[in-house]
């Protein structure tokens, strides 16, 4: 097993056996096959509103051909400083858009702290024909930090974009664990609030190379087709990832594989915060936990508190460092115990032996054993 991230994770076994069902027969390619036709309609009754999407392989390709059909080369987006289409996607949105330019705005917890933000527009307001405009505002839910922007977060912010003329595109890599941790509709959590764009994300919840980008304003994809083929996402074998879609989407798939990870994600954040020295970094509202890991040994007399607990780690959790917990391999069952008294505290891989994280970390001393 491997704690480390949703991205790590395999893929739901339904959504491997509609690959192979899809894989009998030859059909037309680049969207126009049966089950890619099927995407709009099944996402429009998920919204219950007409959506235009797009199938793409990644969430980078995602975000930034959204952000890009939103935001062109002289235009602002708004985002949060810990953004992934900012800080970790290479410049992608900058590229395709011709030009962007993230402006990053801080937030407690990987939220947009929208006082701040508004302070920021209303100092930028103003024509002005030898900067930046104001273009688009992303949000990213689940955020960064895991934690969940609430649908009143996402309406000030809605409120405060349309004010300022900005279009508005979510980061749904993680839309699902958000979702089912709000019990809300998912209208309630998009165009209700003033989304625009959406990227769909499927891939970090079971899925194996699948996410969407759809589209509230549909006149806002107009050039979609052609950034896609541009940037080379324009894959001809679309039916494989509608296959998966469609099969993520139905029999609550989704729903359930984000519940589990959402659970186990709680269970093992309570658990951590029992841990002498360990600190849960971000309230953790969904598949993701962050661990500071201040106390590098264990203390000298066993913890009041024995830790010695099974963890069904069935579906994406995200334990990054400082960390964050995604994942598990479906069946993989995470047993900590606590250490031996005075002696490093040490986090194994149970297979390898190798501790986790070495690579990104060296001075990293992972928090207990894995068997
Ligand atoms: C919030 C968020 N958005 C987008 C992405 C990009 O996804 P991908 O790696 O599929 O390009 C990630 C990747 O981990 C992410 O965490």
């Amino acid at each position: 097993m491997w704690l480390r991230s949703d991205n790590a994770a395999g893929v739901s076994d339904e959504i491997l056996a509609a690959l192979v069902a899809c894989n009998t027969s030859v059909a037309a390619p680049y969207g126009d096959d049966e089950l890619s036709r099927q995407i709009d309609a099944r996402l429009s009754a998920l919204f219950e509103k007409p959506v235009v999407s797009y199938m793409v392989p990644s969430g980078t390709a995602a975000n930034a051909l959204a952000l890009a059909s939103i935001a062109g080369p002289f235009d602002m987006i708004v985002c949060h400083q810990d953004a992934h289409a900012f800080g970790s996607e290479c410049g992608a949105t900058d590229m395709f858009s011709g030009g962007a330019r993230f402006k990053p705005v801080p937030g407690a917890h990987g939220r947009i702290d929208a006082a701040v933000a508004a302070d920021m527009l209303a100092g930028m307001a103003g024509p002005r024909d030898n900067t930046y405009r104001l273009g688009a505002l992303t949000v990213t839910q689940l955020t960064e930090a895991g934690t969940l922007y609430r649908p009143a977060d996402l309406a000030v912010l809605g409120a405060l974009a349309r004010k300022h003329g900005l279009r508005v595109h979510m980061d749904g890599a993680r839309f699902a664990n958000a979702l089912t941790a709000l019990h809300v509709h998912p209208a309630d959590i998009t165009w209700r609030t003033g989304v625009d764009v959406l990227s769909f994300g499927a891939t970090k919840n079971g899925a194996m190379y699948a996410d969407a980008v759809v589209f509230f304003d549909p006149a806002l994809a107009e050039n979609f087709k052609r950034r896609q083929k541009r940037s080379g996402h324009d894959l001809s074998k679309t039916r494989f990832m509608a296959a998966q879609l469609l099969r993520y989407l139905e029999d609550d798939l989704w729903l359930r594989n984000a519940r589990h990870a959402n659970a186990v994600a709680r269970e093992l954040g309570e658990l951590l915060a029992r841990v002498p020295g360990a600190e849960i970094l971000h309230p953790v509202e969904g598949n993701i936990v962050f661990v500071g890991h201040r106390v590098l040994t264990a203390p000298k007399e066993r913890s009041p508190c024995q830790i010695e607990r099974d963890i069904d780690l069935t579906t994406p959790i995200d334990v990054s460092r400082r960390t964050g917990v995604h994942l598990g391999l479906p069946g993989d069952r995470l047993k900590i115990t606590d250490p031996a008294p005075g002696s490093p505290l040490v986090w194994v891989n149970a297979q390898s032996g190798q501790p986790w994280f070495p690579a990104i970390d060296p001075d990293w001393r992972l928090l207990w054993k894995v068997q």
